[in-house]
């Protein structure tokens, strides 16, 4: 029996448990002795790894967030942990690892290839959707479909009181959750990093529909912009001459009960990872598109950063 290990890396998503239930499920199917490392690369260098069955994972796939705990190891930055890293894979006779994370972890896992040759599979799980080569990364439609109701649920106090809402969405540098839930929840303004803005040009026409009978505005501001979102709020108060509230939504977008569309995909980026270290693909990242699941090199991914979709952008007026 051959062993196999799993760890999560950066910022949680949901849909990581549901993967790592069948990422023990399918291991057995396949003949494979499955591990979790706990709390990404700093468990990997701690050694707190451990064999696991059905049982560790039994009722998880409700649950956001992982069971097994992810990290920001600043440790695996450093040559001489990752060859403790290595070691402890080694000691427990480990030969190949599914990692799930972002672009920064996927950094690190490429380092730690080209050093030690531990053979990987990657499955890119950010809400930020951010990393190169994928249309799709775990984690964002359940991230989506928070952001949409708790938006859907400030409309109605905002509609109530005759005030502009500023909601502060997640995303990094990447504008994807924000420019996504202005096209799916009708706001009246949409700021991103990916596009200049000047909130000038939209002053007419926002007092404009006051005076036709406008109650309130949703703004989406994702937390990329250069500006606060609180400068945005003034903003609307001194310019536009409505009353006006922040919502940062913040790290509720990370978690909470794993939609079907995540489960579902982490049910198929796991069968692929597992299926492509069978194969002997060694430094491969699972990527989804319109054509479906293909395997990438991680080099073709850390290489540049991801550009928001320009036909989406285009929606942005
Ligand atoms: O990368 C995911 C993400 O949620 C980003 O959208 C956000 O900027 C960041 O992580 C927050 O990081 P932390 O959880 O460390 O505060």
């Amino acid at each position: 029996m051959k062993n196999i290990a799993i760890l999560c890396s950066g910022g949680d998503v949901s849909g990581m448990n549901p993967a790592l239930k069948h990422f023990v499920e399918y291991s057995f199917e396949k003949g494979l002795r499955p591990y979790f490392i706990y709390d990404g690369y700093e468990g990997l260098i701690d050694n707190t790894i451990k064999q696991v069955t059905y049982s560790d994972v039994a009722g998880i796939i409700t649950q956001g967030g992982t069971k097994i705990g992810s990290s920001r190891s600043k440790r695996f930055m450093q040559k001489n942990y990752r060859t403790q890293a290595k070691q402890n894979l080694d000691d427990l006779d480990i030969g190949m690892l599914v990692v799930l994370g972002g672009d920064g972890s996927f950094r690190g896992l490429d380092i730690f290839y080209k050093e030690h040759g531990v053979k990987f599979c990657g499955i890119p799980s950010t809400i930020d959707n951010d990393i190169k080569g994928t249309d799709y990364c775990l984690g964002v439609d359940t991230a989506l479909n928070t952001i949409k109701t708790s938006i859907d649920a400030i409309r109605d106090t905002a509609s109530s009181f005759r005030r502009a809402f500023i909601i502060e969405t997640m995303g990094r540098d990447c504008g994807y959750l924000a420019l996504v839930s202005h096209l799916t929840s009708g706001s009246e303004l949409c700021l991103v990093p990916e596009k200049k803005y000047d909130l000038k040009s939209y002053e007419k026409n926002f007092k404009e529909q006051i005076k036709n009978g406008r109650r309130y505005f949703i703004a989406i501001v994702s937390e990329g912009i250069k500006q606060d979102a609180q400068e945005i709020a003034d903003w609307f108060e001194k310019e536009i001459g409505i009353e006006s509230r922040v919502c940062v939504l913040g790290h509720i977008q990370r978690g909470g009960n794993p939609s079907i569309y995540d489960r579902l995909m982490a049910y198929k980026f796991v069968t692929h990872a597992i299926d492509a270290l069978l194969e002997n693909k060694k430094e491969s990242i699972v990527c989804y598109d319109t054509s479906g699941f293909s395997l990438k090199s991680i080099h073709l991914l850390v290489d540049g950063k991801k550009e928001l979709d320009k036909k989406l952008l285009d929606y942005l007026k």
